[in-house]
């Protein structure tokens, strides 16, 4: 892609595979199955399907169309579709601003995923799966079989009481339940409880906050009780042959999941680890954008996407067969609106922009980049639009089915925020033993390899701006701004980290820095460029213009996305938008912001 005379995809397909590259990446196997898990599965899914069918592909559709007709990046596009400068300039500018914030912290997760693809080069769920299973069968031959039979019921009595306890567990603001924490850590440090407590009780929101969370948490206890006690009953009459072996295999898992939760928090935890992958990244992302190699990748991913598809399977299949997949596959797939959390439904239309990278011009840009007499082709745009939108979906549909099975095959709670895939696949890399480590390079490659398609189109719509409309150089223009958005990224690198100067953010507003610019970035920022899209593509786009790029279009198609775009999907974002605006207060916006 050059700066000068217009780059040109080689051909139809070739475009195909490129905005499929930037859709595809961490917002399928990363972001998807963490906010699902999140936002309590089954639902939420549902919504989100909703979302990308009736906002998504009209507005990539709207997208593309843009970028084919206006030949430019997102500000420059709606300048020379209009032949003037305009206020649409503006949504081009909110775009660059979005894919400035999505980038800084695209590039930790993606750097993670760079770590963990040399951790599985050097064998570290080899190691886990060794010491563990060593430790397990230690503690067959040494425990009492009480223990084992005490440490089952335990268990057993976890994963039955979980979606009743948790369910119970939101039923409660989250305010109610910090205030619940603030208390306890206050009394904890006071050199008298008692007065610690009466201090903080004397506002009546706390008290009555406290009072309530104590409550729910006395009948949580009372549940999972009750749960234990039947538990009990059933593994009293298990053979002590059966217990030796369950046992083991429960302890096995256990370790396991302690040594993957171990190697998450050592690069998680550890900001300078985070950094210096982020920069690894960073440099590999500029590299590319700066020399203009894109075809290269094109034709990569001709491969690599495949290859991602077909591993992904691979895992799913291998879910199938694990304990924990018939809790899972309901997890994901009933719908069950008591796991259904107020600001779900935003979620799921952020988390449809973000995976689709929608709404900030990726698609604008990459649409520019098509050829002008693809113009000829209308039914094109939507056939391209469906199609890119159906393989991105497809995938993180199948990223949880491949991640969830694990997750509760081990004990582990859906819930677990952005290390989920992290956390939960080398647990299964880890139970497969010598195999698991060929799957882990294989995996975490891939994932960097999808990363790093996304990342090139984030970074591509800051640059390609300063190159059309500042006149930089495309050497200049890449350089400075990917440098830029590193600076700006290193907070996020850093925000997992205890050491961090600004480790002060998590326990105040309810979510970490990194955490605050994902949910700013993908829930309000994409889906608010989105709307503008929308908006221009269906009311205020010069209908020459429009024509022109429809041509050839079937008639009940032509009506079927227009409807879409100029009534649907702007009704539908500024419903969100405004049920998440009108209940604001600031505390519940920063509660909304991390999740
Ligand atoms: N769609 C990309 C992903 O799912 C992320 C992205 C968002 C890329 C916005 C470009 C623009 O990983």
């Amino acid at each position: 892609m050059a700066g000068t005379s217009r780059a040109q995809w080689g051909s139809r397909l070739g475009f195909i595979l490129a905005a499929s590259g930037s859709a595809v990446g961490l917002g399928n196997v990363w972001r998807f199955p963490y906010v699902t898990g999140d936002n309590g599965g089954g639902y939420f899914i549902l919504i989100y399907l909703v979302c990308i069918a009736l906002v998504g592909i009209p507005i990539l559709a709207a997208e593309i169309m843009i970028g084919r007709a206006g030949q430019k990046q997102p500000v420059g596009a709606f300048a020379a579709i209009e032949g003037r400068r305009t206020l649409w300039g503006g949504v081009g500018w909110l775009g660059v601003i979005a894919g400035f914030v999505i980038l800084s912290f695209y590039i930790v997760v993606a750097g993670w995923s760079m770590d963990y693809t040399l951790k599985s080069v050097v064998g570290f769920t080899n190691g886990i799966h060794k010491s563990a299973s060593i430790e397990a069968a230690q503690f067959r031959g040494q425990a009492p079989v009480e223990e084992m039979r005490e440490m089952l019921a335990e268990r057993k009595a976890d994963e039955t009481s979980r979606s009743e306890t948790s369910a119970m567990r939101r039923a409660l603001a989250p305010k109610t339940w910090r205030d619940l924490d603030r208390m306890r850590s206050a009394i904890e440090g006071a050199v008298d409880p008692s007065a610690a407590r009466a201090r903080l009780m004397t506002d009546d929101e706390v008290l009555a906050n406290v009072e309530a969370a104590e409550r729910k948490e006395a009948a949580i206890e009372a549940v999972r009780a009750e749960h234990l006690e039947r538990a009990r009953v059933e593994i009293a009459a298990l053979t002590e042959n059966d217990v030796l072996e369950r046992a083991e295999d429960t302890k096995r898992r256990d370790l396991i999941a302690e040594g993957v939760g171990a190697a998450f928090g050592a690069t998680a935890s550890d900001g300078w680890t985070s950094a210096f992958w982020s920069l690894l990244f960073m440099l590999m992302t500029i590299l590319i954008v700066a020399g203009g190699v894109a075809e290269g990748i094109e034709r990569a991913c001709r491969v690599l996407l495949p290859a991602l598809l077909v591993l992904i399977l691979v895992m799913v299949v291998y879910g199938f067969f694990q304990p924990g997949f018939a809790a899972a596959a309901e997890f994901v797939l009933r719908p069950d609106a008591s796991r259904l959390l107020p600001s779900s439904v935003l979620e799921a239309l952020g988390q449809a922009f973000f995976t689709l990278s929608l709404g900030m011009g990726a698609m604008i840009t990459y649409g520019s980049y098509q050829r002008a007499e693809a113009n000829r082709a209308g039914p094109g745009l939507i056939g391209e639009s469906v199609a890119i939108a159906g393989i991105d979906t497809l995938i993180a549909l199948l990223a949880c089915l491949m991640i969830f099975p694990i997750i509760f095959s081990f004990g582990q709670a859906p819930a677990a925020g952005p290390g989920l895939v992290f956390i939960s696949m080398p647990l299964a890399f880890a139970e497969i033993g010598a195999g698991g480590m060929l799957l882990a390079i294989l995996f975490f490659g891939l994932l960097f390899f999808a990363a790093l398609t996304s990342s090139i189109s984030l970074l591509e719509v800051i640059v390609s701006y300063f190159i059309d409309e500042r006149d930089w150089s495309r050497t200049k223009a890449t350089w400075i701004l990917g440098l830029v958005v590193l600076a700006f990224g290193l907070p996020s690198a850093f925000s997992m980290d205890p050491g961090f100067v600004m480790s002060g953010w998590e326990p105040s507003y309810g979510a970490n820095f990194f955490d605050v610019m994902d949910h700013l970035s993908s829930n309000w920022m994409l889906p608010a460029g989105g709307l503008l899209i929308a908006i221009y593509a269906g009311w205020f786009m010069p209908k020459r213009v429009r024509d022109a790029q429809l041509d050839g279009l079937g008639a009940p198609i032509l009506l079927g996305w227009l409807l879409l775009v100029r009534f649907v999907a702007p009704a539908l974002v500024i419903a969100v938008l405004l049920q998440k605006v009108g209940i604001l207060n600031i505390d519940d916006l920063l509660i909304g912001l991390g999740g």
